[in-house]
């Protein structure tokens, strides 16, 4: 059967494209979609993409994901600052983990800097733009074979 990938994305990022273009750029969260399902399906992977705008629907499918994937690709949004709940789900979770933020956190304000998640992941982009998501994706591609 094939290997799954769950590309989870949180808070505000539905607005993706809309929202401050100078920093997140001007693609959507669709195209960012149909980038990864292009490279996934090739690499034989099923990707699945889900965004919510609430934490606790986050969490149900990183739960779901214990029984029906493989690796996990986040971009948290604002939860990576905030969220134990998510580290901990994540923590449930024995596949992959990569963190994925579009712009550098770390260039930004000092309540960026810190992630809950960073702790859980394998790896961690930021600054990469929405090629990040690629990126991540290309390293669970090497990984999972
Ligand atoms: C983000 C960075 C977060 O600090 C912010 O809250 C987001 C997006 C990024 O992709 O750069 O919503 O995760």
């Amino acid at each position: 059967m094939a290997k799954t990938v769950f590309l989870i994305n949180g808070p505000n990022l539905n607005l993706l494209g809309k929202r401050e273009p100078a920093i997140y750029g001007s693609e959507t969260l669709d195209d960012v979609t149909a980038r990864c399902t292009a490279l996934a399906k090739p690499a034989g992977l099923t990707l699945r993409a889900m965004q919510s705008n609430h934490e606790g629907e986050i969490i149900d499918w990183i739960h779901e994901a214990r029984d029906n994937a493989e690796a996990i690709i986040i971009n948290p949004g604002a939860f990576t600052h905030t969220s134990v709940a998510i580290f901990d789900a994540l923590q449930a979770f024995e596949g992959l983990v990569f963190e994925v933020h579009i712009s550098n956190v770390h260039k930004r304000e000092a309540f960026r800097h810190h992630s809950f998640v960073s702790a859980r992941a394998e790896g961690v982009i930021a600054g990469f733009g929405i090629e990040g998501y690629e990126l991540a994706l290309r390293r669970v591609i090497s990984l999972l074979g």
